[in-house]
């Protein structure tokens, strides 16, 4: 069903949309889950592939051609490879990519290629395996630079590597980390710590700035040179070392994107989010398992995206002082105002 592309108050079209696909993950990162207990979705209410597979056609058809699977983790999610599949052959669809830890990528690589993924992106925070046990209460470090090689071998071109920089964990390793993407042929991304719902230890004075990350790294390697993009809607601005070595960085926290922003994202329980920071989402899943057919959803999600004006980040960072978006309480009462819920 392709209908007219659709624009928001502030003429930003629909164009990215992110599926989580499950609330669940086998790693606990300082930045997302820093708490010893969770409340989860039903299982009841997890969005089916079917389900998955019905809105993704509804929203290509409204423009959101490019689909990226998260979580939680989302190699939890069973048979993920099928989705993929179901997915990559969906009218409209133009990209799928998936965000993961990594730690089961080496195993389901190939399958996901196979299926029709388009590109994987992998979160890597350290290459200390001691370091990564402390940030993430996991040992299984090894896992995920095999699931990074294995990425490779299965014939992933594009891997992006993303880094959640935080001052006194992390930060001293940047140019590690870039010569070890440099090496696997996978571009880092440095991501400025966010205050989203779940960084319950957030304060700012942890952040690394776009600003402070580009010092570190032109001091150490001298000139970087920008490389942007006109009209791009992505959130990494890219660089250049004079070497050839491209990296990018994610400034959500001091330099937000929110005016190009085309992105919008469905929990697994299949509530639809206009925004990172949105305190509240529209329930399509209710919609579905009513019995509604696809043009009235898609009247339903154009109403919607037409009346929004979301600038999350943009709005915390012109805040006179920040701390974290929710206390633990609050995410309590709400766990769709969790990152591992609503997707990273
Ligand atoms: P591509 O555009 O395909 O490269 O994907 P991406 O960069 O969105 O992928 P990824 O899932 O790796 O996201 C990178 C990081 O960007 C996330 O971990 C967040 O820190 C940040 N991010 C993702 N979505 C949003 C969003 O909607 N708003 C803001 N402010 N930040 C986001
Ligand atoms: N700040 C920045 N990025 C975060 N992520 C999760 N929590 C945060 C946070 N507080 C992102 C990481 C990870 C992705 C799944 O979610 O980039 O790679
Ligand atoms: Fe870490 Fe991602 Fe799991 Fe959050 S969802 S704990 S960022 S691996």
């Amino acid at each position: 069903m392709t209908l007219s592309p659709v624009s928001d108050r502030l003429s930003r079209p629909l164009g990215s949309l992110r599926l989580s696909v499950t609330d669940r993950c086998n790693l606990r990162c300082a930045y997302c889950m820093p708490e010893e207990e969770y409340t989860w979705l039903p299982r009841d209410s997890i969005l089916s592939f079917e389900e998955l597979t019905r809105l993704a056609g509804i929203f290509a058809g409204l423009g959101a051609t490019r689909i990226r699977l998260t979580g939680g983790e989302p190699l939890l999610r069973n048979g993920l490879p099928d989705l993929v599949a179901r997915l990559a052959t969906v009218s409209g669809v133009t990209d799928v990519a998936l965000t993961t830890n990594g730690l089961l990528l080496a195993e389901r690589a190939s399958s996901l290629k196979r299926a029709g993924l388009s590109r994987v992106t992998v979160s890597l925070d350290t290459l200390d395996p001691v370091r990564f046990r402390t940030l993430t209460r996991s040992a299984r470090h090894a896992d995920v630079l095999a699931g990074i090689a294995a990425a490779g071998e299965a014939g992933f071109g594009g891997t992006k590597l993303n880094t959640v920089v935080m001052r006194g964990v992390n930060d001293d390793e940047i140019p590690e980390l870039l010569e070890f993407g440099r090496r696997c042929g996978a571009e880092l991304r440095f991501i400025e710590y966010m205050d989203v719902g779940g960084a319950t230890g957030w304060s700012a004075s942890n952040v690394v700035s776009r600003a402070e990350i580009l010092e570190r790294i032109a001091g150490r390697y001298g000139p970087v040179e920008a490389q942007t993009v006109p009209g791009s809607r992505a959130p990494a601005e890219r660089f250049r070392l004079e070497d050839g070595t491209t990296f990018g960085i994610i400034a959500s926290t001091t330099a937000p994107f929110c005016r190009t922003c085309d992105r919008s994202r469905i929990t697994a329980d299949g509530t639809w989010f206009l925004c990172l920071y949105a305190a509240d989402g529209v329930d399509l899943r209710a919609l579905l398992r009513a019995g509604a057919g696809d043009a009235e959803i898609a009247g339903l999600i154009r109403t919607v995206w037409e009346r929004r004006a979301d600038r999350g980040a943009e709005l915390r960072a012109a805040l006179p002082e920040r701390g974290a978006l929710y206390a633990i309480e609050g995410l309590r009462a709400d766990p769709r105002r969790e990152m591992h819920t609503r997707g990273g």
